[in-house]
């Protein structure tokens, strides 16, 4: 069945991707890895925004009640029906255990009555074919092998990437040791009576504050002395619960507290607050503070990804995940690849942020290739990417 399947799918290629690793519920139809036909996100922010994180009973209870009118919207926004797919793929981890086991059950339970191969993918490697699929659909070639710096609320990775023989192989060259730098972004905005997610609220109010004006220093790390089995772990560490403790400290001496909680509560009593509302309620001080915070976390970002690539000789850099949605981010990376002729490549905002377009790009090289999920296919919240190097 399969590799009849698996044949008529290398004609079309046409596959319904399924995504609910975290609190966004998406569902799209994308062909031959290349063509976008329906994205369609059904996004849980205004559940999670008043507890200022994803609850995962929650996200898992919405996932469910979201999963079918996604679909149903995904096919009729394609103009394709169940019959017409050929495939289904679903994100399998890393993730929140329930809400994965939403999205697997669902298109497990649709491949099964379908007849049709289920594709299991790494979310992460989402990240990564959501720049490619891009490429793909505007005839932009991306030169291997690549460095992929994958920056999310959840990950702060760098993997080598490179396609051989129609699969994608992926080396993990860097990781965070504790928060991901859009869970910096998040606790930072949270402490400063932000909105939820806080990335996109920082990313607005940076840019009234200076940069220079908090003088958070270079983040280093002591990494242990290159040993031949130490050579397993990852070269570029980042960390950022530091920087974090740093602006906690910088609000206790600096006396912020209390324009915290009356920005809270003003805040609180908006309808669907937006970054926007907050300006008139930050003082010039929280405003250098905003944006001394974030161009630190990008300061470090841009050093250690760029230092990775001339180790490795990459031939071009992609940057994808939420935290790539920030303007300031992708306005340094871009001066900095430019300087040095180096191609770089961010996915459009909207496929920055976690979607199933994604899902179904990285699942197409896997049509092709007949690399089904088992039967026994489940939620693996922790699953890895590549090994390590
Ligand atoms: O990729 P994503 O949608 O979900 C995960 O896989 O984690 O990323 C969400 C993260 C959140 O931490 C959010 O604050 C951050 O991406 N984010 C941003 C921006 N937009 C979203 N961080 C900085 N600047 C932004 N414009
Ligand atoms: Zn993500």
């Amino acid at each position: 069945m399969q590799s009849e399947t698996s044949q008529h799918g290398a004609k079309t290629g046409l596959i319904l991707g399924i995504e609910s690793s975290c609190d966004e519920t998406s569902a799209a139809v994308v062909e031959a890895g290349a063509r976008v036909l329906s994205n369609v996100v059904a996004s849980q922010v205004r559940t999670h925004a008043r507890y200022g994180g994803v609850v995962p009973e929650l996200a898992s209870r919405e996932h469910l009640q979201n999963i079918v009118p996604v679909v149903r919207a995904a096919l009729e926004q394609a103009s394709v029906t169940l019959d017409q797919l050929d495939a289904i793929a679903v994100t399998e981890g890393p993730g929140l255990a329930g809400a994965l086991l939403v999205g697997i059950l669902y298109a497990k339970g649709l491949a099964f009555a379908l007849n049709k191969p289920l594709i299991a993918v790494n979310h992460l490697e989402g990240h990564i074919h959501a720049v490619l699929l891009e490429a793909r659909q505007q005839h932009n070639a991306i030169a291997a092998p690549l460095l992929a710096l994958v920056v999310s609320g959840g990950h702060t990775h760098l993997y080598l990437a490179e396609e051989r023989i129609g699969v994608w192989h992926y080396r993990n060259v860097g990781k965070t040791l504790d928060d991901a730098a859009g869970e910096a972004f998040d606790k930072v905005a949270k402490l400063l009576g932000l909105g939820y997610p806080g990335g996109p609220w920082i990313d607005w109010l940076a840019q009234h504050g200076d940069a220079r004006a908090v003088p958070f220093g270079p983040i280093n790390i002591k990494q242990k002395p290159y040993r031949e089995p130490a050579a397993q772990s990852p070269r570029f560490l980042f960390s950022f619960s530091g920087l974090k403790t740093a602006v906690l400290r910088y609000v206790e001496t600096r006396n912020l507290q209390a324009q915290i909680t009356a920005r809270r509560t003003a805040l609180a009593a908006i309808e669907n607050p937006g970054p926007q509302d907050a300006l008139a309620l930050c003082d010039k001080e929280t405003l250098n503070l905003i944006a001394s915070f974030q161009r630190a976390v990008i300061d470090d970002l841009l050093r250690k990804t760029f230092a990775a690539a001339e180790t490795f000789h990459v031939r071009s850099l992609v940057v994808s995940g939420g935290v790539a949605a920030n303007r300031e981010l992708r306005r340094r990376f871009m001066q900095e690849a430019n300087q040095r002729g180096l191609p770089l490549a961010f996915p459009s905002i909207a496929l920055s942020t976690d979607n199933a377009a994604m899902i179904a790009a990285a699942a197409w090289p896997r049509l092709a290739a007949g690399s089904f999920a088992p039967e026994g296919l489940s939620a693996a919240p922790s699953l890895a990417l590549g090994h390590n190097l």
